[in-house]
Order: structure tokens, then sequence, then C-alpha cells
């Protein structure tokens, strides 16, 4: 590996996504960095972004990025950033607000140039393969391919979606990435903050939905884990009903000006057959039946993870392809697999 992540001092070409609602936190973060990538802390509320950056620094000494999502971001989220050694962008007009190396993650070329144009330090290309929310529709080597025809040569291009193991980084880093991100791999790791019955149901998942379903306050395309919300409205298929899409967009201006701790309040009341059906990740504190209610966030590499893992030795096993040095025998408690 050569370029912007080097000179910062990550070792290996792997990045864990940043993932907001509490699924990447200090663990999470500190584990990946601790072991050689880059690890994310998900967007939060500004106070929660410093302690969890705090609490990651307690535990690794090693570079950490911080997600910002912009259509929530405000100064007090950039400030919290500004202790970061990397800032990682998402979703809407691409505008430098911090001092700190910036990646902006793009779902086209013309979204990669209007990064670069604005002063982005580097770009991620997410294909439609991607968990979460989903900003294009080219598959992840086809974007990769165009985006890095279309930006100078060594003009840093990282590529995200359908990363699930160390064959898929070398791909990535053939075609010209300088790192693979990936997310769904880091959902399905011991350190994530997935609640335990999300990562059992995308462990044992046979497909994947790519659907506007979770958009109240954030209207968008999300890959998911089908459960009973999807069931309900969206029957066979990925198609939301038109009203239920107009009503999405409707509160869109209303959640980017509330903080996002009251967000929470609303996802709280989330049921599968209530049509208002937040964005909010299925956390480990959600009771139990919030698994069919929530967006079970995932792409399509979870059809190719097999099992639970410790975020070291998934970053090992991306990098190198195998997964490090094995903790001692009898700590660990019995792997969790797909049936
Ligand atoms: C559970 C989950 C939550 C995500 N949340 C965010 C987020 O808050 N901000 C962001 O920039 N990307 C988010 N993403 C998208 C990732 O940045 C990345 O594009 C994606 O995970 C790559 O595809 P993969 O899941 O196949 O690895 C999320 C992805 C997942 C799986």
């Amino acid at each position: 590996m050569s370029g912007l992540l080097e000179r910062l001092g990550v070792e290996l070409p792997v990045v864990q996504a940043g993932m907001g609602g509490g699924i990447a936190g200090h663990e999470l973060a500190a584990a990946v960095s601790g072991a050689g990538g880059l690890g994310t802390l998900g967007h939060a509320p500004p106070g929660l972004l410093r302690s969890e950056l705090r609490a990651a620094r307690e535990r690794s000494d090693r570079p950490l990025a911080v997600n910002l999502l912009l259509p929530f971001a405000r100064g007090g989220h950039w400030e919290a950033a500004e202790h970061a050694d990397v800032v990682v962008t998402f979703w809407g007009r691409p505008r430098r607000r911090t001092s700190k190396p910036w990646l902006h993650q793009c779902g086209s070329v013309e979204e990669a140039l209007a990064a670069r144009g604005a002063g982005a330090d580097g770009v991620i290309a997410q294909g439609v393969e991607a968990g979460g929310h989903v900003r294009g529709v080219l598959s992840a080597p086809e974007l990769l391919e165009r985006v890095r025809a279309a930006l100078p040569e060594h003009y840093p291009v990282l590529a995200a979606g359908g990363i699930a193991g160390h064959d898929d980084v070398e791909r990535a880093l053939a075609a010209g990435a300088e790192a693979a991100v990936a997310g769904t791999r880091f959902v399905l790791t011991e350190e994530s903050g997935a609640h335990p019955g999300y990562r059992r149901r995308v462990l044992d998942a046979e497909r994947t939905l790519l659907t506007e379903l979770f958009g109240f306050g954030w209207p968008g395309m999300h890959r998911v884990v089908p459960n009973r919300a999807t069931e309900r409205w969206l029957g066979g298929g990925t198609s939301v009903p038109s009203w239920l899409r107009a009503l999405n967009r409707a509160t869109a201006p209303l959640a980017s000006r509330v903080p996002a701790d009251v967000h929470s309040f609303p996802a709280r009341l989330q049921r599968p057959g209530v049509p208002i059906l937040s964005p909010l990740a299925a956390h480990r504190d959600a009771p139990d039946r919030m698994l069919d209610a929530l967006p079970l966030y995932a792409g399509e590499s979870a059809l190719r993870i097999h099992e639970v893992v410790p975020a070291a030795a998934a970053t090992s096993a991306l990098a190198k392809g195998d997964p490090g040095p094995s903790s001692p025998a009898g700590t660990r408690s019995p792997p969790i697999r797909r049936r």
C-alpha cells in the first residue's frame, strides 16, 4: 500500500466503514485500528462522538477516523471530528469543513469529481452491493474502474461494497484502489454494536433487498436483509408504495434539523405494521421485538460471510488472508456461525 493512508500510519489496506446508530463504536474502531487497519467511529451526537473518540484512543494509539452523515452534521459534529485523524463523509453535497484528511464516499463518477473539486483528499467509490445506505447504481468493480479513470493517477480512491474476504481486497487493489472499505464484514464481529439477533439474521440471510422502506427522515436507497417490516410493506419485491415514499420525503427537512437523540424517540415506537419506519439500526440495546421493525442493514457480502469473529481477525483475514494469531484456547466463547 502506498498513499494517503500509509502516510497517516495505517499499515493495512483495510478500512472499517463508519456505521451510525452505535454499530461502529469505540470497541470496534479501536480493534480494527489496533490490528493495523483504519477503524472508523460512526456518526453520533457531538458529545458522544467526543467520548467515543477518547475511549477509542485509550484502547489504540493508531490512526482513527470519524464518519459524518452530511444531512445531519452540524457545527458540533465537525468540532468533535477535529479530534480524529481522518474524517469520512457521506450523503450530500461534499464541502470541506475540516482541517483533517478528508475522504468522501461517492456513488457515481460525478459525485467523485465534485468531492475532489471541493477539496477532498480522496474518495470512496461505493458499489450498489453495499450494505446500509447506497448512493449509486453501479457495481463496485464498475464504479471503481470509472472513478479511477476519471481522476488523476495518484489521487486516492478506496473501494466499498462486496468486500467479504481477502480475494475481494486483492481485486480492489489490483483495480487501482488504495484500500478496501468493509461494513457488513465488521457488523459480523464480536465488537460491533449490532444486536446479537441482527447479526444472527444477517448470518442466516439468503438474500438482501435494496429498498427505500426505512426512509422516515432520511429518504434514500438502503440494503437490508428481510424482516417482518419488509414482508409487510414490500411483499415479495423491493418497491415502496408511492404514498410511503412521499411520506418519507416530506419528513426529510424536519429530521435533518432535529438532534439525533430525538430521532431515537420515534424509533423506539417503531412497529413492523406501522408505516413510520426510521433508518435507525438494530443496536445491541434494542429490545428483541425491534428486530422486525428496524432495518437490518447488510450488503450482498453477507451471503459469503459465515462466522462472527473478533474484529482484529476480520481485519487480518481481509488484508492477509489469515485471521492472525488466535486467542489462547478456552478464552473465547464458541464461534457464532451460519446455520
Ligand atoms: C450496518 C451498516 C451501517 C452503515 N452506516 C453507514 C453510515 O452511518 N455512514 C456511512 O458513510 N456509511 C454507512 N454504511 C455504508 C458503508 O460505508 C459501506 O459503504 C458499506 O458497508 C460497504 O459495503 P459492505 O457492507 O458490503 O461492506 C453502513 C453500512 C452498514 C452495513
